[in-house]
């Protein structure tokens, strides 16, 4: 009886650890839901920090790569229609051309390519 409250008080314990360790693991949001018609898309953007650099996907105004120190700004707020790369201008643009061109090198690592694979109806 006594043991059985003692291993609950633990795993209640390493539980919590484990919680607080996956909370402070990385920074902004653990997941983004980023909506689309199409099917909403669960980034996991901790997940993808473990693996890659700030710099791979947040830049200033100036298309400088992230550095610890710069405020980082959500995509709509520069890649709107009046954006001067016809290829960029919009947030649809901005993050196929981000997330897709990463994924169609790391397929071999199971990144998905195929428009089911982030966009989940
Ligand atoms: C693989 C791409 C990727 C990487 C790597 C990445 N992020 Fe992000 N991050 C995003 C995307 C996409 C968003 C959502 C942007 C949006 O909603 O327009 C975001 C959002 C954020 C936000 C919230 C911004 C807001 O105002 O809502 C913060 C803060 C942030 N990231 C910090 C970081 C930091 C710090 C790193 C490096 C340790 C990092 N991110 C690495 C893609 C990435
Ligand atoms: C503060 C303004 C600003 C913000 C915020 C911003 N961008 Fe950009 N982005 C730019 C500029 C400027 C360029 C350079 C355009 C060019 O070379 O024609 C660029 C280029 C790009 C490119 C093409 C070059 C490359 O790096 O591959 C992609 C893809 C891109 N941005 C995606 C994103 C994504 C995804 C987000 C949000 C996580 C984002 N951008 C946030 C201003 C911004
Ligand atoms: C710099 C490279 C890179 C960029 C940029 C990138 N990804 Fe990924 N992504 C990966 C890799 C590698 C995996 C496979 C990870 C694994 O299984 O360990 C992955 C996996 C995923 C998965 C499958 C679930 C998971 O977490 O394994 C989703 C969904 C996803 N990415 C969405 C996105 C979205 C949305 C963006 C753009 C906002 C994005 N990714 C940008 C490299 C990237
Ligand atoms: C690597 C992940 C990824 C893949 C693969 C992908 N998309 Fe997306 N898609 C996104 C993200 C992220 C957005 C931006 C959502 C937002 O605006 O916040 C988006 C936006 C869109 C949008 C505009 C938003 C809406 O209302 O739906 C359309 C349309 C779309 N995608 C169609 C497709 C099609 C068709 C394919 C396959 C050919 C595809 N996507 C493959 C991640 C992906």
């Amino acid at each position: 009886m006594r043991s059985a409250r003692i291993v609950s008080v633990l795993m209640a314990l390493l539980f919590g650890i484990a919680v607080a360790g996956i909370a402070v693991a990385g920074e902004g949001p653990a997941e983004i839901v980023l909506k689309a018609k199409k099917g909403d898309v669960h980034f996991t953007h901790h997940k993808h920090q473990a693996k890659f650099q700030c710099g791979e996907c947040h830049h200033g105004p100036d298309h400088s790569a992230y550095k610890p120190g710069m405020k980082i700004q959500t995509c709509d707020k520069c890649h709107t229609k009046d954006f001067q790369n016809k290829k960029l201008n919009s947030v649809m643009k901005a993050m196929h051309t981000n997330c897709r061109g990463c994924h169609k090198e790391h397929k071999a690592d199971g990144a998905p390519t195929k428009c089911s694979g982030c966009h989940k109806k």
